[in-house]
């Protein structure tokens, strides 16, 4: 144990750093918080640096880093950075966490409630905009999960670039890429499929509900977009684990508390060592009975 005030480094990639995130780190326990805005890998080193030469090893479970911006793939450099820079070798170590966009945590919330339906295991999923940066979590968590993932995408050649991503990382992921940009393409992505998670930009309708209606094998829905029109119609902001038609629903704010839940306890785990990378996997499992 260590009985030093909780300092969280929040490292953000956008100019102005994410207020959702400072509120968050506050309420999940941090004492002071250290903000960087417009943050590029070229100074990671510094300021990791700062972190881990100051308090001794035994000390360092009080310090940590937060990876955020809205701009994933610039957090994903900037994580790289922050592991390059510290020296675990010697004790000098300091935990971080990456959830650029929200979208680790709103992806494991995602995951997690289809997981209190069905046994992922077994089922065969469909990720709409699968792409972007909560999808491509989305359905890696699903694959890493043992699912059959579908990832639908408007042009194929992005969803196959996602299959390769996630087949690097999980060797025995069963991932199928699918194209979904022109109408008559949905009944084949939908076929078969028991689990869709809608994970396309705010705004956009991704599953109207003339196909919706086709889906015969559909038992779990879940809409990520929060911002109307939904992005699977018929399911509404609100909606948590309402079924209609047959279908479990979940709205964008139905999967929002699961997500704050796993975003607060994340934050709180950083805390109890200086040794924990918390990326998408380990971002799912420390959501585990929340
Ligand atoms: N509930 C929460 O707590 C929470 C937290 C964070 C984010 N979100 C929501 O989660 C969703 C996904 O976030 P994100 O940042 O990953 O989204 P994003 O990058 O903006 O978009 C995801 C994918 O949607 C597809 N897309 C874009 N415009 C489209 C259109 N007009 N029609 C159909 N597909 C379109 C694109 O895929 P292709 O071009 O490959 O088709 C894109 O890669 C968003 O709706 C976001 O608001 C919710």
């Amino acid at each position: 144990m260590s009985d030093k005030k909780k300092i969280l480094i929040q490292l953000d990639t956008d100019n102005q750093a994410s207020v959702f995130d400072r509120v968050v780190a506050v309420d999940a326990g941090t004492e002071f918080l250290f903000t960087h805005a417009g943050v590029t890998p070229v100074q990671v080193q510094a300021l990791v640096h700062g972190a881990i030469f100051t308090r001794g090893p035994k000390d360092l479970m009080s310090t940590a880093v937060f990876v955020g911006g809205s701009d994933v793939s610039a957090g994903e450099a900037i994580l790289a950075e922050v592991r390059k820079s510290l020296i675990p070798q010697y004790g000098l170590s300091v935990s971080v966490m990456l959830d650029s966009n929200g979208s680790n945590t709103t992806a494991a919330a995602a995951v997690r409630a289809a997981a209190k339906h069905m046994d992922l295991s077994k089922s065969k999923a469909l990720v709409l905009g699968g792409t972007g940066p909560v999808g491509q979590r989305v359905a890696r968590l699903l694959a890493r999960q043992g699912a059959h993932v579908r990832i639908g995408s408007r042009g194929l050649d992005r969803a196959q670039a996602v299959c390769a991503t996630i087949k690097a990382r999980h060797a025995n992921a069963q991932v199928e890429a699918i194209a979904t940009g022109s109408s008559t393409d949905g009944p084949k992505a939908l076929e078969g499929r028991d689990l869709v998670i809608a994970a396309g930009a705010a705004g956009a309708v991704l599953l109207p509900a003339k196909l919706r209606a086709q889906a015969k094998a559909l038992r779990v829905a879940i809409d990520l977009n929060a911002v109307p029109p939904v992005g699977i119609e018929g399911v509404e902001l609100g909606d948590k684990g309402v079924t209609k038609d047959g279908v479990i629903c979940y709205g964008a704010l139905g999967v929002g508390g699961t997500k704050m839940r796993i975003h607060k306890a994340a934050i709180a785990k950083l805390f109890q060592r200086n040794d924990l990378v918390l990326d998408a996997e380990e971002i799912y499992d420390l959501g585990e009975g929340l």
